[in-house]
């Protein structure tokens, strides 16, 4: 395979100049989307409303993979895999653009949970230490932090999350009440998975800089979603997964981590491919043998989400939960659990039943309608989570919608 630079380029379908001249072409907003929804090997039948746990991979991402992953196991050897150590530099550059950042800023990783237990192994915390996290943080940005603590004899400040918000200045207010002379770290989750609040991650990373703390922002549910600038927003670090938002493969991550804080973090998995002259973020990343095919084709997802831009695949989902949010609000008997003001949203839209048992609704969506989402039987996060993405038409969230009403009266 071609590793010089025209190669590289050559590496991009022929079919690729063709699609992009269609899409400048799409006389409609309806038909742009159709023809990105066409990039996707979705089933017809499915409503496939649940982004935010895993995404369908494009068929750029799927052929890329297939067509490294061939060359690789025909041509094992040392010779054949050079390439990769550009293929993979080059593949840093893209994640860091798209964010705002340095190349030398992002290690690649398996996924969100990897990057974030990165951090909470890496950094240097002592007996009496604080680190905040929220109630509503996934348990890799949770649970982590919580063993680590009792192990290494810290405090974790659990925030509650209040459910919808009651403004970004309320959130921004619950960290800093949270915080005293022991605190070392804020560690947040930018968009939520339980209830889909977005954080003010600028503003938390301000107050975190003014005191001298380490900030982590969890990107699961941002990534690909939100036009996120990491350079703007100003955190210490920032996780995310290849096979959400971004519609990339399995197993593929990244993790940012602010070039002025590298000094300060342990690498927490030391393997061969380690070294202590690796430059920048990467001596952050888990070598041992990695499969180069798949990260590879990391860099597909990250072509195609530039091909959109980030501002209109943002817009598109603003357009497409708030039809969903508006539409469930004028259901008998649901209440829209996430905050309608898109400032502090994201892909993710929550709305339960109260005092309904919602799981024969979910299977009821799943088994009569072939409505795919997430659900979370009780607690303060109970409801129904629905994530629509770039492939999905608004007459798909229509007939989602329809499915819900039509089960939640019966
Ligand atoms: C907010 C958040 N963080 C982390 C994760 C973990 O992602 P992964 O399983 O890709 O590591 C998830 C998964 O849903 C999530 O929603």
């Amino acid at each position: 395979m071609p590793t010089t630079r025209r190669g590289l380029f050559a590496l991009l379908p022929p079919t690729w100049f063709a699609y992009t001249q269609s899409l400048q072409a799409a006389d409609s907003t309806e038909a742009y989307w159709q023809l990105i929804k066409r990039e996707f090997p979705l089933d017809d039948s499915l409503l496939y409303l649940n982004a935010a746990n895993v995404c369908p991979a494009s068929r750029l991402v799927l052929d890329r993979y297939q067509q490294f992953l061939r060359d690789f196991h025909a041509n094992p050897s040392f010779q054949n895999r050079e390439k990769y150590v550009p293929l993979e530099d080059r593949l840093r550059g893209k994640i860091a653009s798209l964010l705002r950042v340095s190349a030398d800023e992002i290690a690649l990783t398996r996924n969100t949970s990897e990057g974030s237990n990165l951090v909470v192994r890496g950094l240097d915390l002592k007996p009496g230490d604080e680190v905040i996290i929220t109630s509503h943080n996934h348990p890799s940005n949770n649970d982590s932090w919580k063993v680590r603590a009792k192990r290494d004899g810290f405090r974790v400040v659990s925030v509650d999350v209040p459910v919808p918000a009651v403004s970004a200045a309320a959130l921004v207010e619950s960290i800093r009440a949270a915080i005293t002379s022991r605190t070392r770290v804020i560690s947040v989750t930018h968009v939520t998975s339980t209830t889909g609040i977005r954080y003010p991650a600028k503003e938390i990373a301000a107050l975190a800089r003014e005191r001298g703390l380490w900030m982590h922002l969890d990107g699961a549910q941002s990534f690909g979603a939100i036009d996120v600038n990491l350079g703007e927003i100003g955190c210490d670090s920032f996780s995310a997964s290849a096979h959400k938002w971004s519609m990339g493969p399995l197993e593929a991550g990244l993790l940012y981590v602010r070039a002025a804080r590298h000094k300060e973090l342990w690498p927490a998995v030391v393997t061969a491919g380690w070294s202590e002259t690796l430059v920048g973020a990467r001596k952050f990343e888990v070598f041992g043998q990695r499969d180069d095919a798949r990260l590879v084709s990391f860099e597909a997802a990250i072509d195609f989400l530039a091909l959109m831009g980030m501002p209109k695949v943002e817009a598109r989902l603003t357009a497409l939960t708030g039809r969903l949010k508006q539409q469930f609000a004028a259901i008998d008997g649901a209440s829209v659990r996430t905050n309608t003001d898109a400032a502090l949203s994201g892909g993710v839209v929550k709305v339960d039943l109260p005092g309904r048992d919602l799981k024969p609704i979910y299977d009821r969506l799943w088994n009569e309608h072939r409505v795919a989402i997430a659900m979370t039987a009780s607690g303060d996060s109970k409801g129904l989570r629905f994530s629509p993405h770039v492939y999905n038409t608004t007459a798909e969230i229509d007939r989602a919608v329809e499915a819900l009403r039509q089960v939640a009266r019966a």
